[in-house]
């Protein structure tokens, strides 16, 4: 009985050591949208124009993370490369807020 508790306590804490770094990422990503790539992506993903993906409208949420990744580390088109400005993790907390917009 007494392991059976332990266990569900140890499972229950990390659980919310989960949540607790998933919502870290996410205030970190918005940050960094708003620092980097509001600008032409747009307040709240509605992009400034066009030609621009909308994330709010859903434009891209097709691609994979490690696809947007790859973009965002090297750019595309009309997009600038962000490879030294951002690390990897930072370009993952951004698309991690990316996909709540
Ligand atoms: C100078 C304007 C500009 C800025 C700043 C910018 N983007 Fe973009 N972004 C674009 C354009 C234009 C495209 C469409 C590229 C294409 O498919 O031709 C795009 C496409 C994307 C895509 C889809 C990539 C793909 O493979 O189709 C992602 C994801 C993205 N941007 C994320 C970001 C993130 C994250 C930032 C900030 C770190 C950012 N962008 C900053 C203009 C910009």
């Amino acid at each position: 009985m007494r392991v059976k508790a332990v266990l569900i306590a140890m499972v229950s804490l990390l659980a919310i050591l989960a949540v607790q770094a998933r919502a870290g990422d996410m205030q970190k990503g918005r940050e960094v949208y708003d620092m980097h790539c509001v600008t032409c992506h747009g307040m709240n993903g509605y992009a400034i124009d066009m030609t621009i993906p909308s994330f709010a409208n859903g434009d891209r949420m097709f691609l994979m993370d490690q696809e947007m990744l790859q973009s965002v580390r090297n750019g595309k088109n009309m997009m600038p490369a962000f490879r030294g400005l951002l690390s990897d993790e930072e370009i993952r907390d951004v698309i991690t807020y990316l996909r709540t917009l």
